[in-house]
């Protein structure tokens, strides 16, 4: 039976990709208040399982949480005095909704049984008196099921992680082409989750996808020769029509992966202006893809606010009055204004960047949340 190997955390794409064939003892709780049921039970199955057992529901719903991390299969005789079967089992769905559940019982009432079905999410109820050889097929089945389930969540998750620590190591190592534009990334999908965030507080997928398109906003840098990145003055009209390629540069990088969907233009549209002149395209309001507008905004309150090598950082109240009077010409005016009325907040936000990161993160959370949720 395939598992992942839960000793090897992630490492590298060799661990990420690890299977081990090895078996592991899979445990399975046990609720029957007869003695007599149980002890058949453990024989049917003995050998094979770590058993645990309980002799009612709520002593079963115990036992469930106090070993949640290994029970796999749950057996329940369905009539039990106090709690029925199929109330624990409900009971043990909301508590471990992946572990399998299956229904032992008397009834032969196809309606109780798929009513039972759907209510505890059961894998499949057996009927008594059981043969123990079924039993046990529809135990083992049941692990498959349920280890495969688990294997392709782990991946999942180990997928995530990987995609989200490897786009914020490219833009941490964008930020490191020069000493000056150090956390830049960091901050500008910052204040661009912050803005979006006040049109979309709900829209997780909105959010997410900003968060990728402020990290790989200034992706396209990654080919603009470093003279011209760190260079202490003036950008010649040469090197400034170099440095202007890189949204377009953005985009190509973004659009090679696919599963990346639209990102690709929000990226490339980061530098155009409200007025229409801005580049590559010279899009004009809401011809800008929203999401552009918005790190726009994020983008140049960064960049004003932090000392670059030609000249040294604005103060917070000077970046919000140019913000203030570039509304209509370089960002879209509703857009500026939400963002002007929540200066304090993103003030906060500058002055502790990493602690304000974690909070509005969308990716970070994912990454973080148990894998039952992904
Ligand atoms: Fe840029």
């Amino acid at each position: 039976m395939l598992s992942i190997d839960k000793s090897l955390q992630f490492e590298g794409l060799d661990n990420f990709l690890y299977v081990s064939s090895e078996s592991v003892t899979n445990t399975i709780l046990l609720v029957d208040d007869e003695i007599n049921n149980l002890q058949l039970l453990k024989r049917a199955l003995r050998g094979k399982y770590n058993i645990l057992t309980a002799s009612q529901g709520a002593e079963g719903l115990d036992v469930l949480k106090e070993n949640i991390e290994k029970i796999c299969l749950i057996i329940s005789d369905h009539k039990m005095p106090v709690m029925e079967g199929t109330e624990f089992l409900e009971k043990a769905n909301e508590i471990a909704p992946d572990v399998i559940k299956i229904l032992l019982t008397g009834f032969s009432d196809i309606e109780i049984l798929t009513d039972a079905v759907n209510k505890c999410n059961l894998f499949q109820y057996i009927m008594k008196p059981f043969d123990p050889n079924e039993l046990i097929n529809v135990v083992e089945s049941g692990i498959e099921k349920y280890n495969l389930s688990s294997s392709r969540s782990l991946m999942m998750k180990d997928l995530r992680e990987l995609f989200y620590k490897t786009i914020k190591s490219i833009s941490a190592t964008l930020d490191a082409k020069d000493a000056y534009t150090h956390g830049h990334s960091m901050r500008v999908t910052l204040y661009s989750l912050m803005l979006a965030k006040t049109l979309y507080p709900d829209d997780e997928e909105f959010l997410q996808n900003i968060e990728i398109a402020g990290l790989l906003h200034d992706v396209g840098k990654i080919s603009i020769p470093q003279r011209i990145i760190c260079k202490p003055g003036k950008l010649t009209d040469e090197e400034f029509q170099i440095m202007k390629s890189h949204p377009v540069c953005s985009e190509k990088l973004v659009d090679n992966i696919k599963q990346l969907g639209q990102i690709g233009t929000w990226v490339k549209a980061h530098h155009e202006r409200w007025d229409g002149r801005g580049y590559p395209d010279g899009l004009k309001g809401e011809e800008i893809p929203l999401s552009a507008r918005i790190v726009a905004i994020a983008d140049t309150y960064d960049a004003m606010t932090s000392t670059r090598s030609y000249r040294k950082a604005l103060e917070h109240m000077e970046a919000i009055n140019e913000i203030e009077r570039c509304k209509g010409s370089q960002f879209d005016p509703e857009l500026a204004q939400k963002f002007i009325d929540m200066q304090d907040l993103i003030l906060q936000a500058k002055e502790n960047p990493e602690e304000f990161y974690a909070k509005y993160s969308v990716l970070q959370k994912k990454v973080a949340e148990n894998i039952h949720n992904m």
